[in-house]
């Protein structure tokens, strides 16, 4: 297999993938244009932040089946277009958060004691002491937005200099802020008390531009603007408008709008005397480019060879398939979802996935997206698997319904899916047994007990004398073996559900004879690979 790394990595992350067995291209600052031309013929490609990864780069990539980034932001990839086609994205979060978290801290720094520009003075010959006081940061309150891994580690730094810290996280519980000191605030609290505010979230729909005229208005006056994150959560040209006005008493910045800054959009905030800046360098260290380099090189060594799934971005149920009393559960799933879109026969209108038994029902995602990638590969066009199924039939608009259930037919697992049709639906349910042999179990609640594999005849009948003869006749003269046979009733003499094995495909004319005879009806070929 193929490996592309596009940006610039240490040696580590190629030796690694190398020592794997793959054969690896190294083409640091390789053109977009180039990119999209040589993509397709790779199965993974390595970034850091330069490369991006577009839609239309993804499009190109027609056998890529990971993507991997030596660092935590995946702004500069179309995860949902990298999903779309089925191609895992994973990042290695943890890596940076250190140097992120002190290249932070020295930011802070800088930002209070002017360390930049006087240094910047003095190495213009001048000796400036008292354009250049500054403040303590002792006692000061520091307003953290966005408590992940950065902001955590950014409190308990300032923390130890005496600063007062207040933050805001939609999701960190308060027993954990509370464990860490972190007084938890609401976002316009956080703007009113701080003095220096720090944001440490992700670039998104709600973060862009969080800090604007609006939030800078709230703030106090001559309070200190830290953005070691993503470019954009602080919109730069309120920034500059703020600084100007005096209101915003400095700011520090490792992170632009756009990277590297255009000097004629963003010049004026560059130079701005009380603006301290650097280009993007908070993962700048030897620890981190080492750790996340041979981090990700490890992550995809290790998924592409079907060992483990760290740090996924997409496709966050594959995970689950690394657990050997699982994988077996997933193939069931898909088989299940296949047979039942197989039986179904027409547009589905949603699907069930009922799950009895604790293996199962702790594993819904597993489940669901394997059911979806059995019903949608017999839908969609393109390939399906356990990325792009759920998105796909979230895009489709296909309702998915879990149901955890009660025990179920003594079964310790069981696995049931219901499909809904115009006019009906479907049901086929299945178990495992002795840890790796499948078995379908019940179709549209008749009982079974067969092997979920090769070509299927599924048909319902009545059940009287001379039904079973009929049809094998029909495929004796068409030369189609049966290899078991199975039937299903509700009571004697009612109507039945055959599911005959048999070892090849039925010819045309053998279906159009079976679809006429009388008392057979729901005449479904079904393939299981
Ligand atoms: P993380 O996922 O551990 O933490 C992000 C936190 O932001 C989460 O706790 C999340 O709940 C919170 N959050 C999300 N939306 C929010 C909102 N609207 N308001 C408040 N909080 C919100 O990520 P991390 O590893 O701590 O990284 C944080 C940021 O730093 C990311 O944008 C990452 O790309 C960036 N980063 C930059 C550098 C650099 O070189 N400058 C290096 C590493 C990471
Ligand atoms: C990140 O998100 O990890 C950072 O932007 C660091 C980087 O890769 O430069």
């Amino acid at each position: 297999m193929k490996i592309l790394v596009s940006d610039q990595l240490e040696q580590s992350c190629i030796d690694i993938l190398t020592g794997e067995g793959f054969e690896v291209d190294n083409t640091p600052g390789i053109s977009a244009d180039e990119l999209k031309k040589t993509i397709g013929a790779y199965d993974g490609l390595v970034v850091r932040s330069a490369t991006k990864v577009t839609a239309e780069v993804i499009n190109h990539a027609s056998q890529m089946k990971i993507i991997g980034r030596a660092g935590t932001g995946v702004d500069n990839i179309d995860v949902p277009a990298a999903t779309r086609k089925g191609i895992l994205v994973m990042n290695t979060p943890g890596g940076n958060t250190i140097s992120a978290a002190e290249h932070t801290v020295s930011m802070l720094l800088s930002l209070a004691r002017n360390i930049p520009q006087s240094n910047r003075s003095l190495m213009q010959g001048k000796w400036e002491r008292k354009s250049f006081t500054g403040v303590e940061v002792f006692e000061k309150t520091l307003g953290v937005v966005g408590l992940g891994k950065i902001g955590r580690e950014v409190a308990i730094r300032c923390k130890a200099f005496g600063m007062n810290i207040i933050g805001y996280d939609p999701v960190l519980a308060n027993d954990v802020a509370m464990k860490l000191n972190i007084e938890l605030v609401n976002l316009d609290e956080l703007f009113r008390r701080s003095d220096f505010i720090t944001v440490h979230t992700p670039l998104s729909k709600e973060t862009k531009a969080l800090l604007n005229d609006t939030t800078f208005a709230k703030c106090k006056r001559g309070v200190r603007i830290i953005n070691c994150a993503r470019g954009g959560i602080v919109d730069e040209a309120a920034l500059l408008r703020a600084l100007q006005s005096g209101y915003v008493g400095g700011a520090a910045l490792d992170v632009f709008e756009e990277e590297p800054p255009n000097p004629e959009k963003s010049g004026a905030l560059l130079t701005h005397p009380r603006v301290v800046a650097t280009p993007h360098l908070g993962a700048s260290t030897e620890e981190a480019q080492e750790k996340v380099a041979v981090q990700i090189a490890h992550q995809i060594a290790d998924a592409l060879k079907g060992r483990g799934y760290i740090g996924l971005v997409n496709g966050a149920a594959l995970q689950l398939t690394m657990n050997e009393e699982l994988k077996p559960y997933a193939t069931l799933a898909e088989k299940l979802g296949s047979l039942a879109a197989q039986l179904a026969g027409g547009k589905l209108k949603g699907v069930t996935v009922g799950a009895s038994g604790v293996l199962v029902s702790s594993s819904m995602e597993l489940m669901k997206a394997g059911v979806l990638k059995g019903i949608l590969s017999h839908v969609l066009p393109e390939p399906v698997n356990f990325v792009n199924a759920p998105l796909h039939a979230a895009e489709m608009g296909l309702t998915v319904n879990e149901l955890r259930e009660g025990p179920s037919d003594g079964f310790a697992n069981l696995l049931r899916i219901q499909v809904q049709i115009e006019g009906g639906e479907r049901e086929v349910a299945g178990t495992v047994y002795n840890s790796n042999s499948l078995r379908l179990v019940r179709i549209d609640g008749f009982r079974f007990e067969l092997n979920p594999g090769g070509h299927l005849l599924v048909y319902n009948n009545m059940d009287r004398p001379g039904m079973l003869a009929r049809v094998g006749t029909i495929l004796a003269a068409h030369k189609v073996n049966i290899a078991g046979v199975s039937l299903g009733r509700t009571a004697m003499g009612e109507r039945a559900l055959t599911v005959m094995n048999i070892d090849s495909d039925i010819p045309e004319p053998a279906l159009a004879t079976l679809l006429n005879e009388e008392g057979i009806e729901n005449v479904r070929v079904v393939r299981l690979d």
